[in-house]
């Protein structure tokens, strides 16, 4: 399931984070591919900067730990450093499935992120496609916004055909490994955080939020 992450960051924190990046250099991409990934992949990335990244990731990082809906959905357990991407024409990233084990083998990868970072009129072509049992879907979104998917689905990048696409990628290692049940948690959590917030006091909200909580501990490994 894709989910979408409207606003995470606000017009002042993307506009930081475009000055930073300006002056800063980017190597190939292919350096941080797998041996199947280096095969289709064309862009652009970050050079390794410990000050640069570190200032970037301070931004980039308190607004994803605080937005509900974020949590809610991918329920975060261990999450990488965000890389900086960017595509230029003729630039684009095939089919491929994102690398099961990052960090050094200090994490699992379970979802996958992509932060838009710059306007979609500003660019053409660049679409993140992920590839569903229901068909293609296709995702570009306003600066500011992001999208979370299943590691595990296979994806591309759309050919740029003019402009730049900006974008921050992250992986993230969940509490709950399995994306249907996930997704089930995130329904339920919506339909409890509504009944909290209308009927507090109802036995029924207090049964769905219980039960939230113990199907999450059922489902949780830490
Ligand atoms: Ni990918």
């Amino acid at each position: 399931m894709l989910i979408e992450i409207p606003e995470l960051l606000n017009p002042a924190q993307i506009d930081k984070i475009r000055e930073i990046l300006e002056g800063a250099e980017f190597v190939d991409g292919r350096l941080t591919a797998g041996m199947a990934a280096q095969r289709v992949k064309a862009n652009e990335e970050l050079a390794q900067d410990p000050q640069i990244q570190q200032r970037l990731n301070r931004i980039v990082m308190a607004s994803v730990g605080q937005n509900a809906r974020f949590r809610s959905a991918v329920l975060p357990h261990r999450l990488a450093d965000f890389i900086f991407a960017r595509y230029q024409p003729g630039m684009r990233y095939g089919d491929h499935v994102d690398d099961p084990i990052m960090g050094g083998g200090k994490f699992r990868t379970d979802v996958s992120m992509t932060l838009f970072l710059n306007e979609p009129d500003s660019y053409e072509g660049g679409e993140l496609v992920i590839r569903t049992p229901f068909g293609d879907q296709q995702v570009k979104l306003a600066a500011g916004s992001a999208v979370v998917y299943p590691s595990r689905s296979v994806h591309h990048v759309a050919e740029v055909t003019r402009g730049e696409r900006l974008v921050a990628l992250t992986w993230i290692q969940s509490f709950v490994r399995e994306p249907d049940r996930r997704e089930l948690l995130f329904e339920l959590d919506q339909a409890r955080e509504h009944l909290l917030r209308t009927e507090p006091d109802s036995e029924h909200a207090k049964r769905v939020d219980r039960s939230y909580a113990n199907l999450l501990r059922m489902w949780a490994e830490l």
